[in-house]
């Protein structure tokens, strides 16, 4: 769910460009030579990384070049600009165009109950060991809008939990902390949120959760309680809690080998011993330096609990 961000006027309208991002190499460095444009871009990309990183402190420069290299296209059209040098220099001097360009570059797909069977099996394996904690501390590393993060409220409520627990939800960009704090979400998907639910073992009534709002829904107040949402950067802060649960779904795939494996010792840092770690579909800690410390709890919806310091 893209946004408005309220911190800036709109920047020029881009040119009408094509491609995936509706930019191309080409047309986006004005060089009619594909390859020079590429060559030119790999030149530029580094420098833009790293006048960011010196200007505002966001490192960007682990992250997997491809797919990065597309949304920069997309940032810099977004701004109206032809080349990353020229985006170099918006961010540079305007202040209110990186938090554009934050919102621009963070990828915020997201959804209530994403992937079911990692939820049902969140409700049916894990929260109930969390019974017998007096307090229950949750992590959500890179929550975007607070879909999952709401989803979790839901079960921790049904499992007679979420009154002790305390759940921690951050990401890098504020735009996207401003709408999950909002609780409000498009009714458009709620159909498809709903289904989710049912198919993650939810048994009450869905919609008991909301009140529609026009072409809008706000979930209630008491799933709102136990949730402290916060900027963190999984690249350049550090552990700042112990957790018994900790979801980080859907992020490290936009890092490179070097960085997942800096963000997995955080995770491991920041888990209580048996606590458990929940990734993404196409996230595994097979195969990595950390995989020893973990035994799975189920491989296929990726939930690990840590067994070793
Ligand atoms: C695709 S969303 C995943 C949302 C949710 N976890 C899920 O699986 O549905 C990826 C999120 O990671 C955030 N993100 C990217 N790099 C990050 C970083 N270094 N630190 C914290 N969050 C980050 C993005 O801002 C975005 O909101």
């Amino acid at each position: 769910m893209k946004r408005k961000i309220a911190l800036a006027p709109s920047p020029p309208a881009p040119p009408p460009l094509g491609g995936r991002n509706g930019i191309t190499p080409s047309s986006h460095t004005h060089n009619n030579n594909p390859n020079e444009a590429e060559r030119l871009e790999a030149i530029e990309m580094p420098l833009l990384l790293e006048a960011i990183y010196q200007r505002y402190g966001y490192d960007f420069r682990g992250y997997a070049p491809a797919s990065l290299k597309r949304r920069l296209r997309h940032a810099a059209a977004n701004e109206g600009l032809a080349s990353f040098s020229a985006l170099q220099d918006r961010l540079l001097h305007d202040p209110e165009a990186m938090a554009r360009f934050l919102d621009c570059v963070s990828v915020d797909v997201t959804a209530m109950f994403r992937d079911p069977g990692f939820h049902r099996l969140f409700r049916e394996r894990i929260a109930p060991e969390l019974r017998g904690l007096p307090i229950v501390r949750l992590w959500h590393a890179g929550c975007s809008t607070g879909e999952e993060v709401y989803s979790t409220a839901i079960v921790l409520r049904e499992e007679g939990l979420l009154d002790r627990a305390r759940i921690y939800a951050t990401d890098l960009n504020p735009a996207a902390l401003i709408c999950a704090r909002e609780a409000i979400f498009p009714i458009r998907n709620m159909q498809a949120h709903t289904a989710n639910y049912q198919k993650a073992g939810g048994a009450a009534t869905f919609s008991d959760y909301y009140t529609a709002r026009g072409d809008s829904i706000i979930l209630r107040d008491c799933l709102r309680h136990n949730i402290v949402w916060a900027e963190h950067n999984l690249v350049t802060d550090s552990s700042f809690n112990e957790f018994n649960v900790i979801f980080c779904r859907n992020v490290m795939i936009y890092f490179s080998r070097a960085l997942q494996e800096r963000v997995q010792r955080i995770l491991h840092e920041s888990l209580a011993m048996g606590g458990c770690l929940g990734l993404g579909r196409s996230e595994s800690l097979q195969f990595t330096p950390l995989e020893d410390r973990y035994e799975a709890v189920s491989r296929e919806e990726k939930w690990y609990r840590k067994v070793r310091p």
